[in-house]
């Protein structure tokens, strides 16, 4: 079955224009499509016989996790604006974990990770299982992902999401335009779904 692109209710952002958001979510619906696309294929491979269609399929089905991966974490990254800026409730479940594991360092942190050099996700995780939180950088959407968590925050760094409004070394103003604009009480939610 086909996935559907969804849509998002971003109300107008401070410091990353209304064109940028248009053309980003623009390359989201793309994901879904090519998601699609690849997903049907593989269908028609498979009853047409794998034997016969190895060679296609396999590099098909490297392609179907990067494509999968960029739909769904460009629905975290929009979800992320919904509603309005709002900063953290010191007092939420979020709030308090991240003052007794990042001491109030977490985003001067966090957005040091999102400025590395190279495309890709700047991504916060909770591990349910050691009950800690794990920062992490993805190359992409892939390299360097912690595939067995979930994601609780997540921040696109592609170029695509700051050269229309910052130029080529315009990542950092990105970055704490991103921050300047983030719903934390999603977040909050987030993390209370799989921290039990
Ligand atoms: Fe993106």
């Amino acid at each position: 079955m086909d996935y559907t692109p969804k849509t998002f209710t971003i109300p107008t952002l401070d410091g990353i224009s209304e064109e940028s958001v248009k053309q980003h979510i623009g390359l989201y619906q793309g994901y879904v499509k090519n998601f699609n696309a690849i997903a049907a294929k593989l269908v028609e491979y498979a009853k047409e016989g794998t034997e016969k269609n190895a060679v296609a399929l396999g590099e098909l089905i490297r392609r179907k996790s990067f494509e999968f991966d960029g739909m769904r974490l460009h629905e975290l990254y929009f979800e992320q604006f919904e509603g309005g800026t709002k900063a953290l409730d010191e007092n939420s479940e979020l709030g308090k974990s991240f003052a007794a594991e990042y001491h109030g360092y977490f985003v001067e942190y966090f957005k040091a990770i999102a400025n590395m050099r190279g495309p890709g996700w700047a991504m916060l995780y909770y591990d349910p299982i050691g009950t800690q939180f794990q920062a992490g950088f993805a190359g992409e959407q892939h390299q360097g992902h912690f595939v067995t968590l979930p994601v609780i925050l997540a921040l696109d760094v592609w170029e695509h999401t700051f050269i229309l409004d910052y130029g080529a070394a315009g990542k950092g103003k990105y970055i704490d335009a991103f921050f300047k604009n983030l719903n934390w009480s999603v977040v909050e939610k987030r993390f209370a779904a799989v921290a039990k």
